[in-house]
């Protein structure tokens, strides 16, 4: 069966960006995140943005209205084509929004895909992550040459530090996904079933594995 609309879960760090940019690649879909969609509306300072700056600074999640207002926007421009959803739904409000949104143009999701990994690992790549600030390719410190921590491999661009990056932010954003999304989960137990990985490990071997299960 052919997977065209997929979601991706995971607590912060898990590496939904890292496995997303390349099964979206692999599987022709579109890569959504909705993390990379608030960080360009900071940086352009649109209305969006400076709503959401203060709550992602902090580690906490924007609010509901906020991000079903987005994700609408985004549903019709991603209509006819398949997609996979990074950072979305994180609330059991969103993804009931979500389902409603689905059912409406008659579409389903093919894909709930959990990548787990353990906390304090993620603690540790998450104070060691760069992103590029142009093309949004995520890197870890330990995988740049020595001495070339500061440009991206793939276009050039500059390499930045994400502000919520920060070990004690980092920490509130692990506790705010077992609050707040980890629910998410039960609800698409309950409903379709979803596909789990584990995040450790070799980054290909990872890849490999949801391109194998993927149902
Ligand atoms: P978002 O950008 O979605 O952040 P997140 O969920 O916290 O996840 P991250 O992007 O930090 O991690 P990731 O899982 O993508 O891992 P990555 O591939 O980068 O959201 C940011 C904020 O926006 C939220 O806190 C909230 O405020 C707001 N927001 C967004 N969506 C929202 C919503 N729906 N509702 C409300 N608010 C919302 O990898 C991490 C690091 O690990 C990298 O350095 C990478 O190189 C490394 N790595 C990856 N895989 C491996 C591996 N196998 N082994 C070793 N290192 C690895
Ligand atoms: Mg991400």
């Amino acid at each position: 069966m052919a997977v065209r609309h997929v979601i991706i879960i995971g607590p912060p760090g898990s590496g939904k960006g890292t496995q997303a940019m390349r099964v979206a690649d692999k599987l022709d879909l579109k890569h959504l995140s909705t993390g990379d969609l608030l960080r360009e509306a900071v940086s352009e300072g649109t209305e969006l943005g400076k709503k959401a700056e203060e709550y992602m600074k902090a580690g906490l999640l924007v609010p509901d209205e906020i991000m079903l207002g987005l994700i609408r926007e985004q549903l019709d421009v991603l209509e006819g084509g398949g997609w996979m959803l990074d950072g979305f739904p994180r609330t059991l409000p969103q993804a009931e929004t979500l389902a409603e949104l689905l059912a409406g143009k008659d579409l389903a999701i093919d894909m709930v895909l959990l990548i787990d990994v353990e906390s304090e690992e993620i603690v540790g790549r998450l104070t060691s992550r760069r992103v590029c600030g142009d093309c949004k390719a995520v890197y870890n410190l330990s995988m740049l040459p020595d001495g070339d921590e500061s440009v991206c491999e793939k276009c050039g661009g500059k390499l930045v530090t994400r502000p919520d990056d920060r070990e004690e932010t980092v920490r509130r954003r692990l506790k705010v996904y077992e609050e707040q999304t980890a629910p998410v989960l039960d609800f698409y137990r309950k409903l379709r079933g979803v596909t789990e990985v584990t995040g450790s490990g070799d980054i290909d071997e990872i890849t490999a594995e949801i391109i194998r299960g993927r149902r």
